[in-house]
C-alpha cells in the first residue's frame, strides 16, 4: 500500500511539477501576489483540469496493468505449484535428474505426434508393429489390468510398452494417473515415461525399457537372486530409497507410493534400480484418507489395510518388506499348507534381532560373503521400517543415509571396498591359535 501511494505521489509530481509541500507554499505567496491578471488565471485554471483528468487516465491504466500483472503471476505460480520442494544436494552424476525434452529428443522414435503437456502422444499403429502385434514372445510382465511387451521402435529404440484393458473405471483411473504423475517426475530412480496413447478402449505407456526386468522376477525367479551380490542388493535397495526419498521429501505435493513391492522396482541394464508402477500413487495430501483401500499383500502396513490410514510410512513399511526380501531372498507371503500364510515380517522378526539367529536366515545365495556389521545394521534397518506403529518408523530420509556406508563408492555409495574376504561377528571373541 505504501508503494502503491508513493506510486500515485510520484505521478502527481511528475504531472504537475510540484508537491504538495511547494503547492501550499506557492498558495502563500499567490495571496501576497497582486490579483490583477484574470485572463491568465481562466487559462491556468484550464490547464489544471486538463493535467487532472490526464493524470487520472495514467493512474487508472497503471493500476490495471499493475493487476493484470499480478493476475498473471497468480495464474503463473498455480500452474507450476507442482514442481520438487527445492533442489537436494546431489551426490553423484547419477543422482542428477534427466528432464524430460532432451531425454526424448535423443529418440526420433518417440517425437511422432506432438505433445499434450509434457507426455508426447504416440500412435497406436508404430506400437503395434514395435510390439509385433503385441505378440506373447514380447511379454515383459504381467500387471493388474493387461501385460508389459517389449517394442522395438523404427529407429532401432527398445522400450516397454504397458498396454491396460480400459474397460473398468478402476483401470481408466490408474492409466490417467500414471501418466499424469509420471509426466511431472523426473529421477535417476523413477522410471522414465516417454509415451502414451489411446486406442479403442485400451490405454497404453510407453517407458524406456529396463533389461534386467523387475527385482521379483530377478530375487524369485529362475535365477533365485544368484546374479545378485551383497553389494548389488544394498546398491538396489539404496536406490529404491533414493526414489522413495524424492517422492516423499521433494515433491509438492509430496508423491505416496501405494504399492511399492518387488515387482514394482525395475533393473536397468546396470542394475540401477527404478520405482515404477505409479497407478495408485497419491499426491494429494488432502484426499489421501478417503481413497479406495489398495496394495498387494504382504507390503501393507497393518495401520493402512486396518484403518485407512496412509502416510508417508504406509511407503516405508513396504520398503522395509522389500529390504527383508533382499536379505532372506524369501517372499513377503509364503504359502505353508493349503490355505495357510506366513509374512515375511512375523517369521523373520525373532530371529533378525538375534545376531546369534540372523547369519543363518539370510539368502543362501549371498550367505557369508558379507561384513557381518553391516548384516546386522540392514537387519535394524528393516526391523525399524516393518514397526507396527508408523511413528516409531523411520523416515525414508534417515533409511537412505543408514545404507550410504554400506554400499560401494562406486555404486554410488560411501564404503571403500578394502578387504576381499568378510570379517569375522565383532560379537565373537577373537580366534585364539
Ligand atoms: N519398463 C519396463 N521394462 C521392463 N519390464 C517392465 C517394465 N515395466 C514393467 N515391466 C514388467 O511388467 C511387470 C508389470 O508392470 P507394472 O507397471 O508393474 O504393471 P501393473 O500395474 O499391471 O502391475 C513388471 O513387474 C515388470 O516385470
Ligand atoms: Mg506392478
Amino acid at each position: 500500500m505504501w508503494a502503491f501511494a508513493s506510486f500515485f505521489h510520484f505521478i502527481f509530481i511528475f504531472l504537475f511539477g510540484i508537491s504538495e509541500k511547494e503547492e501550499a507554499k506557492r498558495e502563500g505567496t499567490k495571496e501576497r501576489q497582486s490579483t490583477g491578471i484574470q485572463e491568465g488565471r481562466e487559462s491556468h485554471q484550464m490547464d489544471s483540469h486538463k493535467k487532472m483528468v490526464m493524470a487520472l487516465i495514467v493512474a487508472c491504466s497503471t493500476l490495471v496493468s499493475i493487476l493484470l500483472l499480478l493476475l498473471s503471476l497468480w495464474i503463473y505460480r498455480r500452474k507450476n505449484s507442482y514442481k520438487p520442494q527445492k533442489k537436494k544436494p546431489q551426490s553423484s552424476d547419477a543422482e542428477k535428474g534427466l528432464t524430460l525434452g532432451p531425454f526424448l529428443g535423443r529418440f526420433n522414435s518417440i517425437k511422432m505426434f506432438g505433445k499434450k503437456g509434457s507426455v508426447s502422444l504416440v500412435d497406436y499403429k508404430i506400437l503395434e508393429k514395435a510390439t509385433n502385434n503385441f505378440l506373447e514372445s514380447n511379454i515383459l510382465g504381467e500387471g493388474g489390468f493387461g501385460c508389459v511387451y517389449k517394442a522395438r521402435m523404427e529407429d532401432n529404440l527398445l522400450v516397454a510398452v504397458k498396454k491396460l484393458d480400459c474397460g473398468s473405471q478402476d483401470a481408466v483411473r490408474e492409466f490417467e494417473n500414471e501418466v499424469d504423475l509420471l509426466s511431472k517426475i523426473q529421477h535417476p530412480n523413477i522410471i522414465s515415461l516417454l509415451g502414451c496413447c489411446t486406442h479403442c478402449d485400451t490405454g497404453f505407456i510407453v517407458y524406456e525399457l529396463m533389461h534386467n526386468g523387475s527385482l521379483e522376477t530377478q530375487l524369485h525367479g529362475p535365477s533365485r537372486g544368484s546374479a545378485l551380490t551383497w553389494h548389488m542388493r544394498m546398491k538396489i535397495a539404496l536406490d529404491a530409497a533414493r526414489g522413495l526419498e524424492y517422492l516423499h521429501e521433494h515433491c509438492r505435493p509430496p508423491v505416496i507410493h501405494r504399492d511399492l513391492k518387488s515387482s514394482n522396482i525395475l533393473l536397468d541394464a546396470n542394475f540401477n534400480a527404478k520405482l515404477s508402477d505409479f497407478g495408485l500413487a497419491v499426491a494429494d495430501g488432502a484426499h489421501k484418507n478417503n481413497i479406495k483401500l489398495s496394495g498387494t499383500l504382504g507390503y501393507v502396513a497393518p495401520e493402512y489395510l486396518l484403518d485407512g490410514k496412509l502416510t508417508d510410512k504406509s511407503d516405508v513399511y513396504a520398503f522395509g518388506v522389500v529390504l527383508l526380501e533382499l536379505l532372506l531372498g524369501r517372499r513377503p507371503v509364503e504359502k505353508l499348507a493349503r490355505s495357510q500364510c506366513q509374512s515375511i515380517v512375523t517369521w523373520a522378526m525373532p530371529q533378525l534381532t538375534d545376531r546369534s539367529k540372523l547369519p543363518n536366515i539370510v539368502d543362501p545365495v549371498i550367505k557369508d560373503t558379507m561384513d557381518l556389521k553391516h548384516l546386522y545394521q540392514v537387519a535394524a534397518v528393516a526391523v525399524l521400517c516393518v514397526q507396527p506403529e508408523p511413528s516409531y518408523r523411520p523416515l525414508i530420509t534417515d533409511v537412505l543415509h543408514s545404507l550410504v556406508p554400506l554400499v560401494p563408492v562406486e555404486l554410488g555409495g560411501t564404503l571403500r571396498v578394502t578387504q576381499t574376504a568378510p570379517s569375522v561377528d565383532p560379537a565373537l571373541p577373537p580366534a585364539s591359535c
